[in-house]
């Protein structure tokens, strides 16, 4: 079977250590532009997207540019699965054209880990539905590492719609690997407990304070309305008791990282203040995204 990168769940240690040193190889040093590379000259990746995306998508694109490969960006709206193309034919049509790899994002959870089973193309799985969103997670680990230097000891607060998110599922796998205390933190309906045995040692909490205090870095999440089929909590009330705002910032270590997958959503899940402050690392992590995206498809291809 061609290997892609389907989880974070099914990596090892080492494995994710590979990835995260090599994309430092490729971050700009402070002040400079991304250096083009030919690694993958001669090479086409296929980005197939099935959901939304602007930094996902552009990320993996200029990921593969930079490393000298061809790239084609496909979204489901300008496809013929507008037309009623089932997803095996989609993907059928697009091995025929023989891509080194294909790069996706589906709504199904699993249906990259579906497709590797038959396609002969390498998948990388850029998001499906509320499972897992490996690159996310390593582009957070390179960011944590970055400002910390280290991810062992440390106390993470992911904070948000745990339940429908695949950044907290792949960060959760992510960080137990490497000894984080992760906390996770959500209004009740949006905080299963099943999220918390995926590893050992998770706490829940419905409570900010006890989530933040001490926290090392704390990492925001979007509520996914797109994946709600009802209404589990007053949306007007999200703010006032799970809107991370300065004075929240100031119960957590004072160097603390604040993080968010993107994209956000001032004054719903995240305060304009916190989100534009010294400690935000936002935009770090969108620029990171192509490294680390660099070096996933460094690896993927490589073979
Ligand atoms: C996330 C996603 O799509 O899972 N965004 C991203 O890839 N940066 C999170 C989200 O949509 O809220």
């Amino acid at each position: 079977m061609p290997r892609g990168l389907l989880d974070i769940e099914s990596l090892t240690r080492a494995e994710i250590e590979a990835i995260l040193t090599r994309s430092k190889d490729f971050q700009p040093a402070p002040g400079q532009s991304f250096k083009r590379f030919d690694i993958l000259r001669g090479r086409s990746v296929v980005n197939l997207f099935f959901e939304a995306s602007t930094r996902t998508r552009t990320s993996f694109e200029m990921a593969a540019k930079r490393l000298g490969a061809d790239t084609v960006s496909i979204t489901a709206s300008g496809s013929s699965v507008s037309k009623g193309e089932s997803l095996v034919d989609t993907l059928n049509t697009l091995a025929a054209m023989r891509p080194d790899a294909i790069v996706m994002r589906h709504s199904a959870s699993g249906a990259p880990h579906f497709l590797s089973r038959y396609l002969p193309i390498p998948i990388v799985n850029a998001g499906d539905g509320t499972h897992e969103h490996p690159t996310q997670a390593l582009l957070d680990a390179r960011t944590i590492l970055d400002r910390r230097g280290t991810l062992e000891g440390l106390r993470v607060a992911i904070i948000g719609d745990i339940a429908h998110s695949r950044v907290a599922r792949s960060n959760i796998f992510l960080l137990s690997k490497f000894g984080v205390q992760v906390v996770l933190c959500g209004p009740a309906p949006l905080l299963p407990r099943e999220m918390g045995e995926i590893a050992s040692g998770v706490e829940l909490t419905c409570d900010m304070e006890t989530a933040i205090r001490a926290a090392d870095v704390i990492m925001m999440l979007r509520v996914q309305l797109e994946r709600q089929h009802s209404s589990p909590f007053p949306a007007s009330e999200y703010f006032q008791f799970f809107g991370l705002r300065p004075e929240h910032v100031e119960l957590a270590r004072p160097d603390v990282v604040v993080m968010h997958p993107g994209p956000i959503n001032r004054g719903r899940e995240i305060s304009s203040e916190v989100a534009d402050s010294q400690r935000s690392a936002i935009l770090n992590q969108v620029e990171n995204g192509v490294a680390v995206r660099m070096a996933v498809l460094e690896r993927v291809l490589a073979a």
